[in-house]
């Protein structure tokens, strides 16, 4: 319990990616508060603006359950790497999340699985808690390759990785062909995805317990079917990009997050 509201294990992500400036970030951040006032039960709401804006959304997010993430840091914790932000430098900000390995920064960015790797360990150094994301593209998924692709990353990025808690880590499942193209698979497709994903996550973290580390999904989720993927047990929570800048459908989504957990609370 937290000031009389309960806060649950389902997540909503909110990735501004580069829509937003700050003043825009502001309104938004000042908006989702608004938006989960009043509710018995609330998910845990991450808000990922751009670097720009985190200063000015962290005074509005302060006092709040609500947490702020950052979209991307940078591998080393300071020096001659023009144009990065360090993991330092956000925990300055306050921000407490990372989103790492994002699809868009692997495909324009250049990065590898390397590099996301590096940048994990640098956020974890920090105290900075990773939003890891992996899926496969379009053509990898034709070709019926989407486990092995995912298997891949979590092996590289994560195998001997050291994780004190595991809470410090989510895995946000995006297939790479539903982001922000409409299409999303099957929900039975993510279900078994997302337990494929524990199996190689107990491989990789033996010392974890895989069931307690949260698996997302991301990619066209919406106020319309944000509610089909979050009934789902096994499905902890939604990583949003295009949607959660609207802040009538991010309302929507924290609305259906917020009746999954009313309802598993009255079977209690
Ligand atoms: P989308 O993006 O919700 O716009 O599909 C999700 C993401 O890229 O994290």
């Amino acid at each position: 319990m937290a000031n009389g509201f309960v806060l649950n294990m389902k997540v909503i992500i909110a990735n501004w990616k580069m829509n937003v400036g700050v003043r825009e970030s502001v309104a938004l951040a000042r908006g989702t508060l608004l938006a989960l006032r009043g509710r018995r039960t609330l998910p845990e709401v991450i808000i990922c603006p751009s670097f720009i804006a985190l200063s000015e959304v962290h005074k509005v997010v302060a006092r709040s359950s609500v947490k702020l993430g950052a979209q991307n840091l940078f591998w080393e914790d300071h020096g001659a790497y023009t144009g990065e932000i360090s993991g330092r430098m956000l925990t300055e900000l306050g921000v407490s999340h990372v989103i790492i390995g994002h699809s868009e920064r692997r495909e324009y960015l250049g990065e590898t699985d390397e590099m996301i790797r590096n940048k994990v360990a640098q956020a974890l150094e920090n105290q900075l808690d990773v939003i890891l994301c992996v899926g496969e593209t379009a053509v990898e998924r034709k070709s019926g390759a989407q486990r092995e692709r995912v298997r891949t990353q979590l092996v590289h990025v994560l195998d001997g990785v050291h994780l004190k808690s595991h809470d410090r880590l989510m895995i946000a499942y995006e297939p790479v062909w539903a982001i922000g193209t409409g299409e999303i698979p099957e929900v039975a497709e993510i279900l078994a995805m997302n337990e494929f994903i524990r199996s190689i996550l107990s491989d990789v973290l033996p010392n974890m317990n895989a069931n307690k580390i949260r698996v997302l999904y991301g990619g066209s989720v919406e106020g319309n079917n944000a509610y089909s993927f979050l009934r789902e047990q096994t499905i902890d929570g939604l990583l949003v990009g295009g949607a959660s800048v609207k802040l009538n459908q991010l309302k929507e989504i924290i609305d259906a997050a917020s009746e999954v957990l009313d309802a598993q609370q009255t079977k209690v």
